[in-house]
């Protein structure tokens, strides 16, 4: 056990847990942050994804020791009020189903918006390649980051 301090959304926290603790089971059980979500568990599906340092990774990939000192943002802390142009998007454009998948499209897309203001289509669907949805939702997800890319 160790003690492990980083800022998550804009705050600085330590918790103290086994070094190797994946980071997607520090954010959901000690911090409560239940909207980052665990599919897979193994860095195949997508749903967990977070940002470090700006970058989308995979949070069940990632232990906690990875992130010591480092900013990481989850789908709460996307916008203070809930008001990035993808959530946005994704509300207008009604892309969920079951939901399940979102947050981790939502925070893979961001950090395509943020390095790439008007991606094309090809660059959506490549950089979106690794987040699975059961549900389906790719089209709507395509159609919901091209409307944030012009509202933006
Ligand atoms: S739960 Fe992390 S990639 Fe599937
Ligand atoms: S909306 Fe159900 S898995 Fe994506």
């Amino acid at each position: 056990m160790a003690a492990v301090g980083f800022n998550i959304n804009g705050k600085a926290v330590s918790v103290d847990v086994e070094t190797d603790t994946p980071l997607l089971w520090v954010v959901r059980e000690h911090l409560k942050l239940t909207g980052t979500k665990f599919g897979c568990g193994s860095g195949l599906c997508g749903s967990c994804t977070v940002h470090v340092d700006g970058k989308a990774v995979r949070s069940c990939q990632t232990s906690v020791s990875q992130v010591s000192g480092k900013k990481v943002v989850t789908i709460e802390g996307l916008s203070p009020t809930n008001s990035h142009p993808l959530q946005k998007a994704w509300v207008a454009e009604q892309v969920p189903q079951c939901g399940y998948c979102q947050s981790g499209q939502i925070m893979q897309a961001a950090e395509l918006l943020a390095a790439n203001k008007k991606p094309t289509r090809e660059q959506i669907v490549t950089h979106m390649d690794g987040n699975i949805c059961r549900c389906g939702t790719y089209p709507r997800i395509v159609r919901a980051i091209q409307r944030a890319a012009k509202e933006a």
